[in-house]
């Protein structure tokens, strides 16, 4: 038997319990528990409750009684990001912010296709090493669980590089690392064929592959003008369907047609949607396709938003992820982002909240986090602060001062 921990008293628990998967959210239905307390028994959630009577219940081994005002939330969830890559992406965004566009830069031989080169020169070592870095400035600041992306290998031996890689850091971590197949990133500048063949070459030879050597139950897609069109993209998401994989869509971000695509093909999640219109609006709405805003995607490129308020009123499901990359999303910072997005698409805070949490956790399909409650894994974090409302209200300027993982104290800013 594991030894019982408790941690507490929070002021304000907020367990992001009992919330609806689709739709918009006010706060007054946001559960806050007011001087809580958490009993963790190994890497899960024993109960939650509040902390005079937990003491008195429980013969906790360990106790860390808490001095101050704390606001507890849980874990947060990145659904998106391409922390996976080599080299950098600096003259692009000068290049950007002097009046090119992100598609001009691409044909000039710069943005995706860039990081691809410099991703294939370095080795699997110093990907597994960048995609540590990155992932512990993420955890720091409360996010436990990260998609991470492949894309910029774009062969089958440079694809499986990023994906070992990426599990290699998972394996070196506290936080959880979720992988993702994006092999059709782009159409590779040095393949001799078509789009066509060559998203037959990948699901012929590395989706097997991703399967036997257990890499990644997901498949994403660019689709986009410069990327691969819904015509183009349609056989290739079927076979992987066919062969069990989960599909995910980069859909809307320049042009129509990905969410689409995503809807015939029941994608756990459609991401981007920044030019969706009231068309793509409705047809997510009414489907179980979980749409994913990326707010450091809009900031890095100096573009709109994804139109989360019309989703949410729609009656679609929103979650809120960094896509933290070389080339559209430099910054990395999952919460400043979505408080960000909440005050320019007038979200609550719950729908914001909810976003980086328990609907997060659904587009990823992971049913044991993004909430507080027994059972749960114990991830969660604590906030200085007696009134949950600053966290959103400081706008990503109120970061965690304790983070925990699986039960284990991974961050503590006192330290
Ligand atoms: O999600 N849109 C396509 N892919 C990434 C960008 C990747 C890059 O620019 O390197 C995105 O924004
Ligand atoms: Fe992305």
């Amino acid at each position: 038997m594991p030894e019982l921990k408790l941690i507490g008293p929070f002021k304000q628990l907020i367990p992001m319990t009992g919330l609806p998967l689709k739709g918009a959210l006010a706060d007054e239905q946001l559960v806050v528990l007011q001087d809580a307390g958490i009993i963790i028994e190994g890497e899960r959630l024993k109960e939650i409750g509040n902390f005079q009577e937990l003491k008195a219940k429980f013969n906790a081994i360990q106790i860390h009684e808490l001095q101050g005002d704390h606001t507890c939330l849980p874990g947060f969830v990145d659904a998106h990001t391409h922390i996976c890559f080599g080299g950098t992406r600096a003259n692009d965004y000068a290049m950007r912010n002097s009046g090119n566009t992100y598609l001009e830069i691409a044909k000039a031989g710069g943005g995706i296709w860039d990081t691809v080169t410099q991703t294939r020169k370095v080795t699997k070592t110093e990907l597994v090493k960048g995609t540590i870095k990155r992932a512990n400035r993420h955890l720091k600041n409360g996010v436990t669980t990260l998609e991470v992306k492949s894309g910029y290998g774009l062969s089958v031996a440079e694809e499986l590089k990023m994906l070992y890689a990426i599990k290699e850091a998972d394996e070196a971590i506290p936080a959880d690392l979720i992988t993702t197949c994006l092999a059709a990133h782009m159409l590779p500048k040095d393949y001799r064929g078509s789009a066509e063949n060559y998203l037959e070459e990948i699901s012929s030879k590395l989706f097997p592959k991703l399967k036997s050597e257990k890499l990644t139950n997901r498949i994403d897609a660019f689709v986009e003008e410069s990327a691969f069109s819904t015509l183009q993209i349609a056989p290739y998401f079927k076979k992987a369907k066919e062969m069990g994989f989960d599909i995910t869509v980069h859909a809307d971000q320049f042009s129509t047609g990905g969410s689409t695509v995503a809807v015939a093909f029941s994608a756990v999640s459609a991401d981007h949607l920044e030019v969706s219109t009231d068309k793509e609006i409705e047809l997510l709405a009414n489907s179980t396709v979980i749409a994913i805003a990326l707010p450091g995607a809009s900031i890095g490129l100096g573009c709109a938003f994804t139109p989360a308020r019309k989703l949410l009123d729609a009656g679609g499901s929103l979650a809120i992820a960094s896509d933290h990359n070389p080339g559209s999303a430099p910054m990395g910072d999952l919460l400043t982002q979505a408080a960000i997005l909440g005050a320019f698409e007038k979200l609550s805070n719950a729908e914001v909240l909810a976003g980086i949490t328990v609907r997060a956790a659904a587009a990823l399909k992971l049913e044991d986090r993004g909430k507080l409650e027994e059972g749960k894994l114990a991830d969660f974090s604590l906030f200085h602060t007696g009134n949950y409302q600053e966290i959103l209200y400081n706008q990503g300027n109120l970061k965690p001062c304790v983070v925990f993982k699986r039960g284990v104290k991974v961050f503590d800013k006192h330290k």
